[in-house]
């Protein structure tokens, strides 16, 4: 019975990623979206994932923030720098997350959980343009974001389009436009439709969608039914077929409409 059903996950896992258009996902039993443990059960996926995935030596990490990405941030422990030189990085300025969550916190605590390191990112949030040019300049943040464009790695969730708007408090007229342009999923602090169109784009430094092409480690990690739509619209038109999906059936599930 455990060997017909591993066969079974493996099956929808295959069926997932030529749905998806990508060319690896794992999926954890159960829903995030109604049993919280499962997320637990994902941030392992996540870590013995990378354990395998990264190389030896230097590696530079840019991840995102969310309650999801904090979630794998505990389940990263110090086997993954057996043999490596961890260096974390926010992979994007702020965008408006609550401190706990933003990717300055994750990337700090998964330096960590690891023994390894990491750089903050520290761009207010809510500045002019005319205040927020000049900070570029600064050396120190030159360099955070140049490590950033350097980057071996990334890890990231997605989320969807009207909780994050949400959350991170966009204003009445943003959300508006995101309604009346039918925005499903956010990644990256980008906002799409779904067949994956960008509709918006928070205007914030560091990593953006096109970069990831040119790297060769990139973990997406989401999961729940409420999902579903936001990662089928991600990953088909958005995301570099190196992803790695790791999900749970919640999502699985719907995308397979099993
Ligand atoms: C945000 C990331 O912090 O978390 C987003 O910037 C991501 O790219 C989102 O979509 C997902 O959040 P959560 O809480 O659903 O994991």
């Amino acid at each position: 019975k455990v060997v017909d059903n591993l066969v079974g996950v493996r099956q929808d896992e295959q069926e997932l990623s030529r749905i998806l258009g990508i060319e690896n996902c794992l999926i954890v039993s159960g829903d995030s979206d109604e049993q919280p443990k499962v997320l637990d059960a994902m941030g392992k996926s996540v870590a013995a994932k990378l354990a395998l995935l990264l190389p030896e030596g230097k590696n530079l990490i840019a991840v995102m923030g969310g309650t999801t990405m904090a979630q794998v941030a505990d389940q990263l422990t110090t086997r993954l720098s057996i043999k490596r030189d961890l260096t974390f990085l926010p992979a994007r300025g702020g965008v408006g997350e609550s401190v706990d969550i933003q990717a300055n916190s994750i990337s700090g605590k998964m330096a960590l959980q690891t023994g390894g390191n990491h750089r903050a990112l520290y761009v207010p949030e809510q500045l002019s343009e005319r205040t927020y040019e000049p900070l570029l300049e600064e050396p120190s943040i030159q360099e955070v974001l140049s490590l950033i464009k350097e980057s071996n790695a990334v890890i990231h969730s997605i989320g969807e389009a009207m909780h994050m708007a949400k959350r991170r408090d966009m204003s009445s007229g943003i959300i508006n436009m995101l309604k009346d342009d039918k925005a499903v999923g956010e990644a990256f602090g980008y906002f799409f439709d779904a067949q994956g169109k960008v509709v918006y784009k928070i205007p914030r430094i560091g990593l953006q969608i096109e970069d990831l092409t040119h790297i060769k480690c990139i973990v997406a990690v989401a999961g729940g039914h409420s999902k579903a739509e936001a990662i089928v619209a991600y990953m088909k038109q958005l995301a570099p077929k190196q992803t790695w999906l790791i999900t749970d059936e919640g999502a699985a599930n719907s995308i397979l409409k099993k």
